[in-house]
C-alpha cells in the first residue's frame, strides 16, 4: 500500500528572519540546538533501541509527527525556508553507531546539484546528547553551492572550517541538501541513535517568512567565509551564488542581476564602492 504522504498544515508559522533566510543562503546549516523536550528524546530513543527497530515507522507515527516533525521550532524553520504545505518525509533513517567506528569519508549524498535554490532539506535530530566521542557528523559550512566531484571530496581530510555537531539532546540541524559532510570517528562504546529525513517544498519560493520592515537588499552582506573558504578570492566567489540563492527564496529570480566589475552585490558589504542594486 503506498504511504500516504503528509503537509504541514496552515497553522505553521514561519520563525525565520530576513536576515536568518540570508544566513542560511550562506552557510547552508541551522542549529537549532536542544529544541525537543527530553521526554520527547527518551521515548524515541527507546524506540530505537528495541531490537526490532524501524525507524521508518516514526514517519506516520502521530506522537513523532507532532513532537518532531512539527514541533513549532522545527517546522517553523522548515516552513520559512520551504513555503506553506511543505510535504513531511515519507522514509527516515537511523544513523546508528554501536561501539568504537572509523570516521567516514567527506561527500555529497546523491542527486546534490549545488543549486543557488532550496526545494529540499536535509534534517538531522538527536534524541541524545552528541559529544565528539560518539562520531559527531561534520558538515563544511558554504560548500552545499560549491560544486565539487564526489571523487575529489573522498580524499579529504581534515577541513578547515569544517563544524562538529556536538550538540545536546533534542538538538536537530537543518541543513542545505548539498552541503559537504561525514561522520566522524566514534571513539567509545557506546550506542548513537540520529534520526535523518528531507522535507520537500510544494509551493513556489516567496519571501513569506519574517520580514524584516528594515531589511536592505542593497548593503546585505551576501559574502560567506571560514578557514576553508579563506582569502579574498574564495570569499568573493561566495557572493554571486548567495545573492542568487536568496534572491530565489524570495521568488525574485527575475530581479537578480549582476551589475558586473566590483559593483553589486560584491561591493553589498564595502560602501566604499557600492553601486546600485536590482
Ligand atoms: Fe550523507
Amino acid at each position: 500500500m503506498a504511504l500516504e504522504v503528509q503537509r504541514a498544515g496552515a497553522d505553521v508559522k514561519p520563525t525565520l528572519t530576513d536576515q536568518d533566510v540570508l544566513d542560511f543562503c550562506r552557510t547552508g546549516f541551522l542549529l537549532l540546538e536542544g529544541v525537543i523536550p527530553d521526554s520527547t528524546n527518551r521515548w524515541v530513543f527507546e524506540h530505537l533501541d528495541r531490537e526490532d527497530a524501524q525507524p521508518n515507522q516514526l514517519v506516520t507515527d502521530a506522537r513523532f509527527v507532532e513532537e518532531v516533525l512539527l514541533h513549532p521550532e522545527v517546522a517553523g524553520a522548515v516552513r520559512s525556508l520551504l513555503g506553506q504545505n511543505f510535504q513531511l518525509p515519507d522514509w527516515m533513517a537511523n544513523h546508528r553507531l554501536v561501539g568504537p567506528v572509523p570516521a567516514a569519508r567527506w561527500h555529497v549524498d546523491g542527486g546534490s546539484g549545488f543549486e543557488r535554490l532550496c526545494n529540499l532539506l536535509q534534517v538531522f535530530y538527536l534524541p541524545q546528547e552528541n559529544t565528539k566521542e560518539v562520531g559527531p557528523t561534520l558538515f563544511l559550512p558554504g560548500s552545499h553551492i560549491v560544486p565539487i566531484a564526489r571523487e575529489e571530496l573522498d580524499h579529504f581530510g581534515h577541513l578547515a572550517g569544517q563544524v562538529a555537531t556536538v550538540a545536546p539532546a533534542g538538538s536537530v540541524f537543518v541543513t542545505a541538501y548539498s552541503i559537504w559532510h561525514r561522520q566522524s570517528e566514534k571513539r567509545d562504546q557506546s550506542v548513537r541513535n540520529m534520526l535523518k529525513w528531507e522535507f520537500w517544498r510544494t509551493v513556489p519560493p516567496r519571501r513569506d517568512w519574517v520580514v524584516d520592515p528594515d531589511f536592505d537588499f542593497a548593503s546585505a552582506d551576501y559574502s560567506y567565509t571560514n578557514d576553508y573558504f579563506c582569502g579574498a578570492t574564495r570569499k568573493w566567489q561566495s557572493v554571486p551564488r548567495v545573492a542568487e540563492m536568496f534572491y530565489w527564496l524570495c521568488g525574485k529570480s527575475d530581479d537578480f542581476h549582476m551589475v558586473g566589475g566590483s559593483g553589486w552585490p560584491f561591493s553589498a558589504s564595502d560602501p566604499g564602492i557600492r553601486a546600485k542594486s536590482p
